[in-house]
C-alpha cells in the first residue's frame, strides 16, 4: 500500500538562505570554521578580481579543484528535507554556495546569490554564460567571439546582481530559514532585514545563537543533516 502525505493547508511560502554549512557533511568544506577554505588559503590570492588580473591560472586551478569535490560530493538528507518541503509549501532557496547540491537534490527554484561552479562566463560581456561540462576551465577557453572565459563566481568587490530578486523573495516570505551561514558576507548577511517581521524565523546551525536580536527568530544548534530534517517534519506537521 502507498502512503500519501497530504497537504496541511494553504500553500505558503518558505524561503531558504543557506550557506556553507549546509554542504559541510557532504564533504565540502566551509569557509571560515577551524578547516575553513579562508583558513587555509589567501581568499585574496584567489577569489578576487585583483586575482584574476595577477595570476588567472592559478584562480582556475583553485576552482578546477572545487569544481571536481563538488562533482564528487552527494547531497545530504539537509538538501534532501528541503526538496521534500516543495510538496506542501511554496520553496524558494537562495543560496550562498556555488555548488549543485540543492538541485541535485530536487529543489527546483534555486538562486544562486554567489554564482555557479558549473558555469563560466565572458570576461568581457557578463551576459554569456555557457554550462561546463567536466571539472576543467582552462586559460585559452573561450566564448564564441574569442573572450576568455572565467568562473561564474561572485568574487570580493564585485556586485551581486541577484540579490535585488533575493530581496524580492524575502519580502513575501510566510516562514524564513537560514542554514549554515556565518551571515559574514553582505549583502547575504542582510536579506534576513527584508522579511516582514512577524514571519517566523528558523536559525540551523551548530554555532546559532540564541539571543540574536531578529525579531521571531527560533535559533536550532544543530548540524544541517539532522536539524533541516527535523524542522521541516515540523514545518509539514504544522507543529513548527
Ligand atoms: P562560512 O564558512 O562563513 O560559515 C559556515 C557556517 O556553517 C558557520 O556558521 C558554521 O557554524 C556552520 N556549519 C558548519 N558545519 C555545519 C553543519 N554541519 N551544519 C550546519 N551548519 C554548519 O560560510 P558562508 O556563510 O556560506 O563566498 O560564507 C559566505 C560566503 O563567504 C560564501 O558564499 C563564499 C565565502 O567567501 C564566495 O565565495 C563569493
Amino acid at each position: 500500500m502507498e502512503h500519501k502525505e497530504s497537504n496541511p493547508g494553504p500553500c505558503r511560502k518558505v524561503v531558504v538562505l543557506s550557506g556553507a554549512g549546509i554542504s559541510a557533511e557532504s564533504g565540502l568544506r566551509t569557509f571560515r570554521d577551524g578547516d575553513g577554505l579562508w583558513n587555509t588559503y589567501r581568499m585574496e590570492e584567489l577569489a578576487t578580481p585583483q586575482a584574476w588580473a595577477r595570476n588567472p591560472v592559478l584562480v582556475l586551478e583553485f576552482y578546477n579543484w572545487r569544481r571536481k569535490q563538488a562533482m564528487e560530493a552527494e547531497p545530504n538528507a539537509a538538501h534532501f528535507a528541503l526538496a521534500r518541503l516543495q510538496r506542501f509549501f511554496e520553496v524558494k532557496i537562495v543560496t550562498q554556495n556555488v555548488d549543485d547540491l540543492h538541485e541535485r537534490a530536487g529543489s527546483a527554484d534555486v538562486l544562486h546569490l554567489h554564482g555557479e561552479l558549473h558555469k563560466a562566463r565572458s570576461t568581457a560581456d557578463p551576459s554569456r554564460i555557457y554550462p561546463i561540462s567536466g571539472w576543467e576551465l582552462k586559460l585559452g577557453d573561450r566564448c564564441e567571439l574569442g573572450s576568455q572565459l572565467r568562473p561564474h563566481i561572485v568574487w570580493f568587490g564585485e556586485e551581486v546582481p541577484l540579490f535585488p530578486q533575493a530581496v524580492s523573495l524575502a519580502g513575501t516570505a510566510d516562514i524564513f530559514i537560514i542554514v549554515g551561514t556565518s551571515l559574514q558576507v553582505y549583502p547575504a548577511a542582510s536579506l534576513v532585514h527584508y522579511v516582514p517581521a512577524e514571519a517566523p524565523k528558523y536559525l540551523v546551525d551548530p554555532r546559532s545563537e540564541p539571543d540574536s536580536p531578529i525579531r521571531n527568530l527560533t535559533a536550532i544548534r544543530n548540524k544541517a543533516a539532522e536539524g533541516v530534517p527535523e524542522l521541516v517534519d515540523r514545518l509539514i506537521a504544522g507543529l513548527a
